[in-house]
């Protein structure tokens, strides 16, 4: 039996009949961009993430750049964020004309660590008493979270680093649909929040789209706007601004998938407690969740020296695994004008050489469980 890493066909034939309604409805009424599909999907994804505004947009990178644009800080503002994510968080940040200050992850959760934060707060300040980034002397005036593999970030402790510091508080959610920390949503913190709906993702449109989420009448009005170029009303301009509408068949799909997204969660939820349970025992790390926490499984990573061996032998066996991320991003190429180096995030950097990312999706069966479960059992017991 061959595993795949995610299965979308599954998914879509158990909601096409609502699905091909709801696009065929978009046709009939040829309202293609924005319109009614999305601003009705808006309204129940602010209910997902628990905030009073929800601003779809056209990607999950679109919604991290719009977030921080929108946010309005002085330009080339420090933003203090993990190396260990996905491009896009760090993106956003430079699009937005800020700096990226990089601090590492906890062990256990792989997320922003909140000692690290605040050891970088600490440690250097301008004449005014204000903390700079040590490597570009950029003032830091915000924190970028990112909710890896599904799990929220450290978000209450670093909501109280945030306010001590008198900085701004952003979530990367892209990974982390109806997660939550301490009851509260995955997107309701902080100043606003980001989310992808790309395909793979746990909540994925029919191709690109995403969101920002926030309480901030002001920060919603400003995306909004933003989002449009710059206008509020149609060819008159208050802002140089973008196009980051969200497509009208995107809105109507995610509108039908929000209806499903926490039951389709609790299913990812009852199959990573079967990989534990499959899993107990060997030389492999499994995830860990830390407090009150509602981790959705975006991704379900073991980690493990050996894992380049491990895929190999996976990928031999028809069952296919991913790396999330191989290379962090203070050691890639696009980010070396900042001057970091290997050896500076040490966590980040076990995690790029040690993850290995198991087949994870609403629809996967016991049977397929078994057999990723049974591959890497054969792999350890042939050391
Ligand atoms: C953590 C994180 N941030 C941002 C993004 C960007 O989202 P998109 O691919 O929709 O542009 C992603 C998606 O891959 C992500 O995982």
């Amino acid at each position: 039996m061959t595993v795949p890493f995610l299965d979308l066909k599954t998914q879509y034939l158990q909601i096409k009949d609502e699905i091909d309604r709801e696009l065929s409805e978009v046709l009939d009424t040829c309202h293609y961009v924005l319109g009614p599909k999305v601003a009705a999907f808006e309204e129940k994804f602010a209910g997902i993430a628990g905030t009073r505004h929800c601003i779809a947009v056209s990607s999950g990178t679109a919604a991290v750049h719009l977030m921080l644009w929108a946010a309005d800080l002085e330009p080339g503002s420090g933003i203090i964020l993990p190396p260990n994510t996905f491009t896009a968080s760090a993106e956003g940040v430079v699009l937005a004309g800020h700096v990226p200050v990089f601090a590492d992850v906890d062990r256990d959760t792989l997320n922003l660590s909140p000692d690290r934060v605040n050891e970088l707060l600490k440690g250097s300040a301008d004449s005014k008493g204000r903390p700079v980034d040590p490597k570009t002397g950029a003032v830091i005036r915000g924190i970028l979270a990112v909710d890896l593999y599904g799990q929220p970030a450290a978000l209450p402790e670093l909501e109280r680093i945030a306010g001590e510091y008198g900085l701004l508080l952003f979530e990367d959610a892209c990974q982390a649909h109806d997660a939550s920390r301490e009851g509260r949503a995955a997107g309701s913190f902080g100043s606003a929040a980001a989310f992808s709906f790309y395909p793979g993702k746990n909540m994925g449109a029919f191709g690109e789209g995403g969101a920002v989420t926030t309480d901030s009448d002001d920060m919603a009005a400003r995306a909004r706007c933003l989002r449009d170029h710059g206008s509020r009303e149609k060819y008159y301009y208050d802002f140089i601004g973008h196009n980051y509408r969200m497509s009208a068949f995107q809105g109507a799909v995610l509108g039908v998938k929000a209806d499903r997204i926490h039951d389709w969660n609790d299913r990812r939820i009852r199959a990573a407690s079967e990989y534990r349970r499959l899993l107990s025992g060997l030389p492999l790390e499994l995830p860990e969740e830390s407090g009150d926490v509602r981790h959705v499984y975006h991704l379900f990573a073991v980690h493990t020296p050996d894992r380049d061996e491990l895929r190999a032998f996976l990928g031999e066996r028809g069952v296919a695994s991913g790396l999330h991320y191989p290379l962090p991003l203070h050691t890639q190429k696009a980010y070396a004008y900042l001057g970091y180096g290997k050896g500076d995030f040490p966590v980040s950097e076990w995690n790029s050489e040690c993850n290995l990312t198991l087949p994870m999706f609403p629809d996967i069966t016991a049977e397929q469980l078994q057999t990723v479960a049974q591959g890497i059992v054969e792999f350890f017991s042939g050391r």
